[in-house]
């Protein structure tokens, strides 16, 4: 079992930026816990963050075959990017998608979300602790996949 997470713009500087609205954590601690519960879990783990539109596109693009689950905080393409929300329904793979901060409470031109409707859900407002709820609510996710294509071969059996 594989997970992607895929981080947008400026979350490289968590720790510095707008301590009120994102809190003191660096990205590295959040993902030293991510990959803390996947070892647990034993599931294979990959993190990347970029600043461009088009690298997270292709990361996205590069899941394909390749990875069981993606979890995702677009940051602020998530109000912008059609190209995306084009790339997660694209490759099919079951996506979640995390806010640190809960954007419905923030300036009206965050509440919307163009990639929201093509993940398998969304968390907002969590903080950290919203990307180890990913991290338990994908892996909920992917046992229900297995159980079902175990299923399915059963039942063609
Ligand atoms: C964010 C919310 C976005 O509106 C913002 O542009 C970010 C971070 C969050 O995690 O709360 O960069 O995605």
């Amino acid at each position: 079992m594989k997970i992607v997470v895929i981080q947008g713009p400026n979350l490289n500087m968590l720790g510095v930026r707008e301590q009120n609205i994102y809190g003191p954590m660096k990205l590295e601690d959040i993902h030293a816990q991510m990959r803390a519960f996947a070892e647990q879990n034993s599931i294979d783990i990959e993190f990347f963050q970029s600043n461009l539109e088009g690298e997270m596109v292709d990361r996205v693009q590069e899941c394909m075959g390749d990875a069981d689950g993606i979890i995702i905080n677009p940051a602020a393409y998530t109000h912008t990017s059609i190209a995306l929300r084009d790339a997660i329904a694209a490759v099919q793979i079951p996506t979640l998608e995390v806010h640190l901060s809960n954007i419905y409470q923030r300036e009206e031109f965050r509440h919307t979300s163009l990639t929201a409707p093509v993940c398998s859900g969304q968390i907002s407002g969590m903080g950290p602790f919203g990307y180890h709820l990913a991290m338990v609510g994908m892996t909920q996710i992917l046992n229900e996949v297995k159980m079902m294509k175990e299923q399915q071969a059963k039942a063609q059996a």
